[in-house]
Parts: structure tokens; C-alpha cells; sequence
């Protein structure tokens, strides 16, 4: 339960490295477990979450070896793995549970699988209606109208199907897609608003038969190497910061600009943010690239549509830039965020408002008026990292100190949080 000081800070003059993408470290454990052979991981984010992941695979008996940012996983192909004898733990990580759901339905056996608190409150019914289409057996506790953790997945024989996601979800769409690999013919996922396309990517990268969200299952693939860019989620956190603190100057090195996460840059630069995408390339199939970003003037915006599942991570932070700018800035269509790893729409407006800004809660978003200037306050994270993250920029911009307290979530995604922030202070 450890509490984050934070003071205001005058400048940034830096260049920095953000830790490997969260989304991708996943898939790489996942992907590379799958196949057969040797994958080599570089940059992977050796976070709380990704670790989780890791433990799933070793007790479903893969060989992982860890090495500070290199990984290794010795892969045994579509039917390698091997029963648990204990319960899998995701800890804090919806990617985790959701995504190795579907993998579990694929396999031969029955496994049980659980997270920490915040875990057992997601809903599970996302995954499990496809995956029962399918022929896994889930079971799990039975609360209203949902599921929740612990799961037991007795998985065997699948059938290929169509889905249509009822919620943009790509956690929804990789678990469909990961149990497509064990079922014969063709399943394919179709949704109406583009969510991250990991999943899609590193499959086709590593040789599995895919073509955009409709996977031909039943055929090896081999191990691959692969170098993961840095996290633009993380980013987006010190990116804000910059934007808003005057005489700032930031460059984010190696950073993923996948477009099906680049809602950020497109919210920022209509926000009226001076945010170059620099020196592009593509390794091992994902985008990255430099960013630049110098303070500016922003102004509100309204956010609602397409773009919302393209930003769903990076609401927080918007919500802080949101309390600087000009104008009303209108969040709609975002109810998603109630159930994240913590009901992001109302902590973060919450703590915001603590701190003096102007924030209207609604049942899909929020309305914040700007600018407004904050003040330092005690704060809580409700456990949630990147409401901690988004709540600690805040304090960069405060009057007085901030103090956030239950930061140790930080972890789960962000291992190093605190030292970048010290390195942009110096
Ligand atoms: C993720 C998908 C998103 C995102 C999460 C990571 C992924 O969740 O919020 O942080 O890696 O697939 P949803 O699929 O629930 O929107």
C-alpha cells in the first residue's frame, strides 16, 4: 500500500524509453507457448500482469527463462501443454484470464483459473458465450446477469464459429481467435469498431494461417523472434505531462503507434497538441516510432464513437489533459470503463475533483471543464494503475503535493514508473 509524493514540476526537458507494450508481452508468452520451438522476446515488460502470464505457462509446463527484458519460452506446439495441478492466478491481468479462456478451451483437460479482487468483479459472460459456442464447458460464479472468476474450463474438441462482438473487446476477439487455433476450419470474429489487432499480427507473424480476424485453426506454427516497442499507454502518461507543464520539451523513443491504439494521438492533436510522430518503422509487424511532444495550449473536444476503444486505456489521462484545456471536453460512449480494473469513470472523476477540477460524471463518460487550476491533495488509486499513473501527472501540475495513495498497482503495468518521473525532474 505504498503512497506516491508527487510536486509540481516547473519543466521537462527529457528523452525517454517507456517499458515494452503490456498487450504485446501478453501474446508474446501466449503465441510463443503455442508454437513449436524456441521464441526469443526482446523488451518484454516484465510487469506484474506479464509475469502472471508467464506463471499460467510454467504450470502449464512450458519452459520460460527471464532475463531482465529477455525472454525466452520453449514452446511445444497446439498440444504441448499439460494439465495444472494447481490453480492458475492472473493476479490483476483481464488480458490473462480472458485470453488464456481461450486457450484452455482448446486443450484436452480441465483447468481452474482465478485473479485477485478486482479480478473476480470483471465479467466473464464476454468470453464464455463464444467459447461455450465453441464446445468448452466454463463454469464460474453466477452473480445477476454475469460470470465471474474463478473459472473452471474443461476444454476438448471446439467447432469453428462466426461471432459478431456484441462489445468492441479485444480481449473478446484474441480469446475467439486463440481457441480458433484448435478448431478445425475457419473462425472468424467480426466486430463494428476496430479494438486492438495484436493478437491478429503476432499470429500471421509467426506463421498461423490468419487473415485480418478469421483464423484457420488445426495448424502448427513455428517459434519466432521478436522485439516488442515500448508501450504507448505508458507513454501517453509523461506524454500529457509534457503538453501541460510550460517550457517542456519530451521526446518517447521506440514507442508502438499501431493504429488500432493510436486514438490517443488523434484525441491530443485535436485537443491542439504540438505531438510529432517521428522516424517510423515496423519490426516484427507492429509500428513504432519516435514522439515529440512541447507544451501546448489545448482546448475541449468532444470523444465519443469509433475512437472510443482506441483510447479505452489512455480515458484517464485524457480526463487530466481534459482539466487544462480550454472549453468542455465531452466523453461519451465509454461505459466500458466502469469495468475496468476499477470503475475508471467514477475513481478518476472522483480524485480529480479533489484536486479541483471540474468534472461531471455521466452514466457513458464524463464532461470536464477546463482549465481549472489543481490543487495538491491526498488521493486514492482504488488499485488501479492507470488511474494512480493519470493522478500523479495531476499532481505535476498542482499547486502543493499530491499524494496518491496505493501505488504499488504502478507494477502491473508500469514497472519504473517512479524512476522516469525522477529522470524528467532532473
Ligand atoms: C487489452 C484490451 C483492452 C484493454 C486492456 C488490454 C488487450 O481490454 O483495456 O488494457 O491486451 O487485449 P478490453 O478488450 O476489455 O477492451
Amino acid at each position: 500500500m505504498a503512497n506516491l509524493f508527487v510536486s509540481p514540476l516547473k519543466k521537462i526537458k527529457a528523452e525517454i524509453h517507456v517499458p515494452g507494450d503490456k498487450s504485446i508481452s501478453h501474446r508474446a508468452i501466449m503465441i510463443g507457448s503455442l508454437a513449436g520451438g524456441r521464441t526469443r522476446i526482446s523488451n518484454f515488460l516484465p510487469s506484474a500482469d506479464c509475469l502472471a502470464t508467464v506463471e499460467c505457462f510454467r504450470k502449464l509446463g512450458i519452459e520460460v527463462k527471464i532475463e531482465d527484458k529477455q525472454v525466452e519460452v520453449y514452446g511445444k506446439g497446439l498440444r504441448g501443454l499439460k494439465p495444472s495441478k494447481e490453480t492458475l492466478n492472473v493476479g490483476n491481468s483481464g488480458t490473462t484470464i480472458r485470453l488464456m479462456a481461450g486457450i484452455l478451451s482448446g486443450q484436452p483437460f480441465t483447468t481452474q483459473i482465478t485473479g485477485d479482487d478486482s479480478i473476480q468483479r470483471r465479467p466473464m459472460r464476454r468470453i464464455i458465450d463464444p467459447l461455450r459456442e465453441m464446445g468448452a464447458s466454463i463454469e464460474g460464479r453466477a452473480e445477476g446477469n454475469n460470470i465471474y472468476a474463478p473459472l473452471k474450463i474443461s476444454g476438448g474438441k471446439l467447432s469453428p464459429i462466426e461471432y459478431e462482438l456484441p462489445v468492441a473487446s479485444a480481449q473478446v476477439k484474441s480469446a475467439i481467435l486463440l481457441a480458433g487455433l484448435f478448431a478445425p476450419g475457419e473462425t472468424t470474429v467480426i466486430e463494428k469498431n476496430h479494438a486492438r489487432d495484436h493478437t491478429e499480427r503476432m499470429l500471421s507473424y509467426f506463421g498461423a494461417k490468419i487473415r485480418g480476424a478469421r483464423i484457420t485453426g488445426l495448424r502448427e506454427f513455428c517459434g519466432a523472434d521478436i522485439d516488442i516497442p515500448g508501450d504507448l499507454s505508458s507513454a501517453s502518461f509523461f506524454m500529457v505531462a509534457a503538453l501541460l507543464i510550460p517550457n517542456s520539451e519530451l521526446l518517447v523513443r521506440k514507442v508502438g503507434v499501431n493504429p488500432t491504439r493510436t486514438g490517443i494521438i488523434d484525441v491530443l492533436h485535436r485537443m491542439g497538441a504540438d505531438l510529432q510522430v517521428k522516424d517510423e518503422e515496423i519490426i516484427s509487424d507492429e509500428p513504432r516510432a519516435n514522439i515529440l511532444v512541447r507544451s501546448s495550449k489545448l482546448k475541449g473536444i468532444k470523444i465519443s464513437g469509433e475512437i472510443i476503444p482506441r483510447i479505452i486505456d489512455e480515458i484517464p489521462i485524457i480526463a487530466v489533459a481534459a482539466t487544462q484545456a480550454e472549453g468542455t471536453t465531452e466523453i461519451r460512449g465509454a461505459e466500458e470503463l466502469r469495468i475496468k480494473e476499477s470503475d475508471r469513470i467514477s475513481t478518476i472523476s472522483s480524485e480529480l475533483k479533489k484536486m479541483g477540477a471540474v468534472v461531471k460524471e455521466l452514466e457513458d463518460g464524463m464532461v470536464i471543464k477546463g482549465p481549472s487550476a489543481l490543487k495538491g491533495a491526498t488521493v486514492k488509486s482504488y488499485g488501479d494503475h492507470r488511474v494512480a499513473m493519470a493522478l500523479a501527472m495531476a499532481g505535476l501540475i498542482a499547486e502543493g503535493e499530491t499524494i496518491i495513495e496505493d501505488t504499488a498497482c504502478i507494477e502491473t503495468s508500469f514497472p519504473g514508473f517512479e524512476k522516469i518521473l525522477n529522470q524528467i525532474k532532473s
